[in-house]
């Protein structure tokens, strides 16, 4: 895609995958975008870059809009390869007199690149550098996600370029967040915060709090992946505000899997209970949802019940696979239970408590167990535990 004029001589250079499915674990059905952004002024600003495989669509996109001249500064908010395993190419093409960078970007790049001949300048928060007409105040977001993660502030033209905050892995040919279906795009907004910046939560509160104390004012959010915040900038750090808090809404998941369909049954009869005490539940079996997308869901969940057939003295696999998911991301705020069959031995249930104890979710029954196939009175019961559940949720939200 050709460069984008965002503001009067701020272009986005960026790259388009239509086609990548997977950042660690976390599916993205639609893609994703590498964004960089050129800034034309008496010093000429690049700030960040794309996945090396993309290398040449931001140098075809930087020649476009410079023709055959270099840059003068290069900004790298973050390092993780998506943003900047193209560098070591780059760097020979646009050869930049200085990378701004913190100085645990300066580490991390030298770990990834081992390039101790590149000129880096290490930035803290609050300093500025001036590009003729504009000062870039840099604001470091150490831990959002990475150790070396920072802001760069574009003070006169009011805009954030945010790194990986504030984006979403989805790959559209718009390039403003005011284009596209919104609900989609709030749907991925939360998908990414869900797998990505959970677990940084409580830094999140903490970031904009410290943000809006600065008295920043912000007119555009330009993130490193997926739209531009342009109407209405706002919307997105109230939801991260929102998120980063986790209050619980009296919402329900039943996040399952099943051998031959007695733990799915169970599931059901746990989700009338539920709905009987008007909680909003969903039923996720683990064989046909991923674990980003149900990821996405806990956001606001109050309840977590999940069930498993035992298999070989353990739970099955897929739910072994979310729990660990899911502890890596510490959501907080959440109350649980467990239920599964069992055939001999049983350990299933006991395992999930005990997994959700380690992550502090509030575990408000010790579970069911069915020996293989459900009578009805044990449905009664997952029903009641439903109920159950549903109570203590209404009672904590
Ligand atoms: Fe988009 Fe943390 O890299």
């Amino acid at each position: 895609m050709k460069p984008v004029e965002i503001a009067k001589n701020i272009y986005w250079v960026g790259a388009l995958d239509w086609n990548v499915r997977d950042f660690h674990g976390y599916t993205t059905y639609k893609g994703t975008t590498y964004n960089a952004y050129l800034v034309v002024d008496e010093k000429i600003a690049l700030f960040d870059a794309v996945k090396e495989p993309f290398k040449s669509d931001l140098i075809q996109n930087i020649r476009q809009v410079l023709g055959p001249r270099g840059i003068d500064y290069l900004i790298v908010n973050h390092v993780e390869p998506d943003h900047s395993s193209s560098l070591p190419d780059l760097m020979k093409v646009v050869n930049p007199g200085k990378i701004f960078c913190t100085s645990m970007g300066r580490n991390t790049l030298l770990e990834h690149y081992h390039r101790e001949d590149w000129p880096y300048e290490v930035v803290k928060s609050g300093q500025t550098i001036n590009l003729g007409h504009r000062t870039v105040k840099f604001i470091e977001t150490r831990m959002l996600h990475w150790p070396d993660a920072m802001f760069s502030y574009l003070e006169e033209d009011r805009l954030l370029i945010s790194s990986d905050a504030f984006g979403q892995h989805w790959c559209t040919s718009e390039r403003f967040a005011d284009e596209v279906e919104q609900s989609e795009l709030m749907k991925h907004a939360a998908k990414y915060y869900a797998n990505i910046l959970l677990l940084y939560s409580p830094l999140v509160k903490k970031l904009i709090e410290t943000v809006t104390k600065m008295g920043l004012k912000i007119d555009m959010i330009a993130p490193d992946h997926g739209l531009i915040w342009r109407e209405s900038p706002s919307r997105i750090i109230d939801a991260y505000d929102a998120w980063s808090g986790q209050k619980p809404r009296r919402k329900a998941l039943i996040i399952y899997d099943t051998m031959w369909h007695s733990t799915e049954k169970m599931a059901r009869a746990i989700s009338q209970g539920l709905a009987e005490e008007k909680i909003s539940v969903q039923l996720l079996d683990l064989k046909t949802n991923h674990r980003s997308d149900i990821v996405t869901e806990v956001l606001d969940a109050g309840a977590l019940i999940f069930g498993s057939a035992t298999l070989n003295n353990g739970m099955l696999p897929t739910m072994a696979d979310m729990l660990h998911y899911l502890r890596g991301l510490r959501p907080q705020n959440k109350i649980g239970a467990a239920f599964g069959s069992f055939g001999w031995s049983g350990e299933a249930v006991g395992l999930i408590n005990q997994a959700m104890e380690e992550m502090k979710i509030k575990v408000v029954d010790p579970g069911i167990k069915v020996k293989f196939f459900p009578r009805q009175e044990d449905l009664k019961i997952c029903e009641e535990l439903g109920k159950k559940v549903g109570k203590v949720l209404k009672e904590e939200t």
